[in-house]
């Protein structure tokens, strides 16, 4: 049976980019095959942090993923940190990985050139995510375009450990990735992809007055200086946003409106505010009951951990057995 993996980072909020970007899918696919979705803390301490703070975005990230839909019935979800196997896998893997392939990754490239002193966790970043991935011996892992480089280096890893401790060559699958249907999602400035550290996100959990707040002033089709100017919603992120949330006649509507200078924006986006609360009042409501009972959300945790450590323990004696560590 095939073994679905993914990761978020405990970044606190859980925001419309990560959960059309990766966690409405995971909910779509969760229970087709043994699911596993984790809360990645120990990638998210290569930054400078607040130990209180990755306390409390932990939390808030497992009610979010919970409310969004995430069901401990039909997936495990747990905490990175809870399973200690994790670290043990990534030590491993670091001494079958070339530093020029870690170098070459373009995440890597990318953070590496802003920083004046570069920490070796952030170019073993992905060597801990193969070991994520790997130590469920996952095949199918449901991510967004900007993880397929990462994705490729785990198989790497996987084929490299294989043809070196394993004489069942298959040991560890290769894992693929799974590709989100919807396209990125750029933030509220229309321009850079939406993530927390830019500040330009709109919450899974926020009111209805704090998500018209900042889609009132959000930018749309940059050419279009006048309400009387028909629009191009091939370059409007808010455009973007309605094939997310609104129904196909919907989108045609807006499309026929935008380009015929039939609406303002503003009229487009009221539209898109209404989409958008069909979708989110359930994940609110659920996120208000699982806030009333905090139970609910230790008890999911612990659960998954407790499925999780079990199976990783399993991938660690075939692990330990194959590179001469038991007797
Ligand atoms: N690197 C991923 C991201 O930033 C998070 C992640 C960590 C992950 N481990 C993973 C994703 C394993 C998929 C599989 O989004």
């Amino acid at each position: 049976m095939a073994r679905i993996f993914s990761g978020i980072q405990p970044s606190g909020e859980l925001h419309i980019g990560n959960y059309l970007g990766a966690v409405k899918n995971w909910v779509a696919l969760q229970g087709t095959a043994e699911s596993f979705f984790c809360i990645v803390d120990y990638h998210a301490i290569i930054a400078a942090y607040e130990p209180s703070q990755l306390r409390q975005r932990r939390r808030e990230m497992a009610l979010g993923l919970l409310a969004a839909g995430l069901d401990p019935e039909r997936c495990s979800l747990f905490v990175q940190s809870d399973v200690p196997d994790h670290t043990e896998l990534a030590w491993i893997f670091n001494t079958v990985t070339p530093v020029g392939e870690l170098e070459r990754q373009t995440q890597f490239k990318d953070k590496s050139a802003r920083q004046e002193s570069v920490n070796a966790g952030l170019l073993n970043y992905p060597i801990l995510q193969a070991a994520d991935i790997l130590l469920y011996r996952a095949d199918t892992v449901p991510v967004g375009e900007d993880q397929v480089q990462h994705l490729e280096l785990s198989r790497v890893i996987a084929r490299r450990w294989n043809a070196q401790f394993a004489a069942d060559a298959d040991f560890f699958p290769e894992p693929r990735p799974l590709l989100t249907p919807t396209r990125r999602i750029m933030g509220l400035d229309g321009s850079s992809k939406m993530s927390k550290s830019t500040g330009n996100t709109i919450g899974l959990l926020e009111t209805p007055e704090e998500i018209w707040a900042k889609l009132r002033p959000a930018m749309t089709d940059p050419a279009r200086l006048r309400k009387t100017d028909p629009g191009n919603p091939d370059v409007c992120n808010i455009y973007t946003l309605h094939k997310a949330f609104s129904s196909p006649d919907t989108v045609a509507h807006v499309a026929q409106q935008c380009t015929t200078a039939g609406w303002g924006c503003v009229d487009c986006k009221k539209v898109l505010a209404g989409s958008m609360e069909t979708e989110l009042v359930p994940i609110r409501t659920r996120a208000a009951s699982l806030r009333a009972n905090p139970a609910l959300l230790d008890d999911a945790l612990a659960s998954g951990a407790e499925k999780c450590r079990a199976i990783a323990k399993e991938t660690m004696r075939g692990v330990r057995e194959r590179m001469g560590f038991t007797a």
